[in-house]
């Protein structure tokens, strides 16, 4: 089977398409025919070496998104042929999904939204849990103010929506005038560009994807969750009552299984920018790397 495969640290000239043995399923496990993973930040920061400790050993297979069909489905109940999703933790397990076989944990798996082809989903599990799940920390209920910072992004687009379908009232704080309209089209109501321009307590929780760390526009009491590890920990907010965290995204089939119904309920819309051959991987990160991003990159192969 092919995998992409880096032995050494560095820019997209490392990332190779290689030979490799095929993988086979283990106990507990499903083998899945990967049609479709996508690009996401912690492939670049992984490729680049910039993880630091916890990174698996060289050389290693990239990749955390699937999107593809069951070719054995062990003991899971899953049919042959079935269409899935799931998410590798690519760093805690070495399991990239760059490759025609993955094995993964059958409570890692789900089944496909109906909805969407493979490349579509392909974007869904790592940036659907990440805001599932950060949501979830958050307990976001009805009728609470949520900000998102970086709303347009691949995690904040989705946590907005998803928050949206929890009932939640969203603001949104976006980097580019066209991000604007494209929050504004999923539901959020007060857009801004700036930190400065949000007013201060107005949240009951914020939900930090990039690190702005806008901590005066959370609410005395209220809850504030960054996902942007490299950035460190949120300030100390204890004083103002305000709980904190740093949250990690975890494997989570069932977690899956619920994004995929409300993607087939029509309540959540992901994004793609271009989809690249597994042979163009390189031309694909370099994409990413570019910027200027309106969804996801997709590898298709
Ligand atoms: N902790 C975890 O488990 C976990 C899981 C998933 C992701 N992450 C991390 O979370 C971050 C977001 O992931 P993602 O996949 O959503 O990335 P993404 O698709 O690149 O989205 C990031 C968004 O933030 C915006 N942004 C960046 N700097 C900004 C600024 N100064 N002002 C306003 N907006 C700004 C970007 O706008 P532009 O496009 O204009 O730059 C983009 O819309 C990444 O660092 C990723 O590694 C962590």
């Amino acid at each position: 089977m092919r995998a992409v495969r880096i032995d050494r640290f560095g820019g997209p000239e490392v990332l190779n398409v290689v030979e490799v043995p095929d993988v086979e399923a283990g106990p507990e496990e499903v083998l899945v025919r990967v049609v479709a993973s996508s690009v996401n930040p912690v492939d670049g920061k992984t490729r680049e070496g910039a993880i630091g400790e916890g990174t698996p050993p060289l050389p290693m297979t990239l990749g955390w998104d699937v999107a593809g069909v069951v070719v054995d489905p062990g003991s899971s109940g899953l049919g042959v042929g079935e269409r899935v999703i799931a998410m590798s933790h690519q760093l805690e397990s070495g399991r990239g999904t760059w490759a025609d076989l993955v094995a993964l944990p059958a409570s890692a798996v789900a089944a496909a939204p109906t909805a969407l082809g493979l490349v579509d989903a392909a974007t869904v599990p790592l940036a659907g849990l990440t805001a599932s799940q950060t949501l979830d920390w958050l307990g976001i209920t009805g009728g609470e103010r949520l900000l998102v910072t970086g709303a347009a992004g691949a995690v904040g687009v989705l946590a907005l929506q998803i928050a949206r379908a929890r009932g939640a009232r969203v603001d949104a704080l976006v980097s580019r005038p066209e991000q604007a309209q494209v929050v504004r089209g999923h539901g959020a109501e007060q857009v801004v560009l700036e930190p400065t321009a949000l007013e201060e307590r107005r949240y009951d929780a914020v939900f930090d994807t990039f690190g702005a760390f806008v901590t005066d526009a959370v609410a005395d009491g209220g809850r504030y969750a960054s996902i942007a590890t490299q950035r460190g920990p949120v300030p100390d907010l204890s004083g103002r009552g305000v709980r904190t965290t740093v949250n990690q995204v975890r494997e989570d089939g069932a977690g899956l299984a619920d994004l995929a119904g409300l993607i087939d309920r029509g309540a959540l819309r992901p994004r793609v920018e271009a989809v690249f051959g597994l042979h163009q991987v390189r031309a694909a990160a370099e994409r990413f790397a570019r910027g200027g991003l309106n969804g996801r990159i997709v590898l298709s192969l």
